[in-house]
């Protein structure tokens, strides 16, 4: 059995599309979703789907190594930041080389690094009079939005999109392509 665990800090509907298409699978678990927002919806998601979830503050994510070792415990074999927003400490990428990939709503290189999440990448390609956005899957290395891509998925973008009309366009790209790109880096391991 592989097992993966998450990473979000907001809403959660990535998380819930994974969580549910691995639902019953034989080969692929999620052994737990952790969090960096004690209110995040994303927990509610997680007790709604009985999968298992747990809050972390900044403290044990960047100061201790309490969330590394909690990781070394569950042996992932792919760590997914789903929505994360926090910046990866560099002992958890190195204790998981190319085991760890990010999911971001927008073509990288263009729109990626710091602030650059969610509606404010949407906001920017709508000012750039984009044509088109959407989504990229990559490594995590120790600069934002920075690592290998291991897969990118295209829409197109009208001068009457709305910044929500964008965000939508592209969530309907990450429930397609998120869960099928894990399974195959999942099968590849
Ligand atoms: C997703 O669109 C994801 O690509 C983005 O946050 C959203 C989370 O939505 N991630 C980033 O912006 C990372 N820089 P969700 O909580 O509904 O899955």
């Amino acid at each position: 059995m592989k097992n993966i665990v998450l990473f979000a800090s907001g809403s959660g509907s990535n998380v819930e599309n994974i969580v549910q298409h691995f639902q019953e699978s034989t080969n692929v678990t999620i052994a737990m979703v952790l969090t960096n927002k004690r209110d995040a919806k994303v927990l509610d998601r997680c007790n709604r789907l009985n999968i298992r979830s747990l809050y972390f503050n900044r403290t044990a994510f960047q100061h201790t190594d309490c969330v590394l070792d909690l990781l070394k415990s569950v042996k992932p074999d792919l760590i997914v930041l789903a929505g994360f927003l926090w910046k990866i400490p560099e002992k958890i990428i190195r204790a998981f080389p190319n085991k760890i990939i990010n999911i971001h709503p927008a073509l990288l290189p263009k729109y990626g690094g710091k602030g650059m999440y969610g509606d404010n990448v949407h906001k920017a390609v709508k000012e750039q009079g984009e044509t088109e956005t959407g989504i990229t899957i990559h490594y995590v290395n120790e600069n934002y939005d920075e690592g290998a891509i291991i897969h990118q998925a295209k829409t197109k973008v009208t001068s009457n999109d709305k910044v929500e009309d964008i965000a939508s366009k592209v969530h309907a790209l990450e429930y397609e392509h998120f869960p099928k790109v894990i399974e195959q880096l999942l099968v590849g391991l």
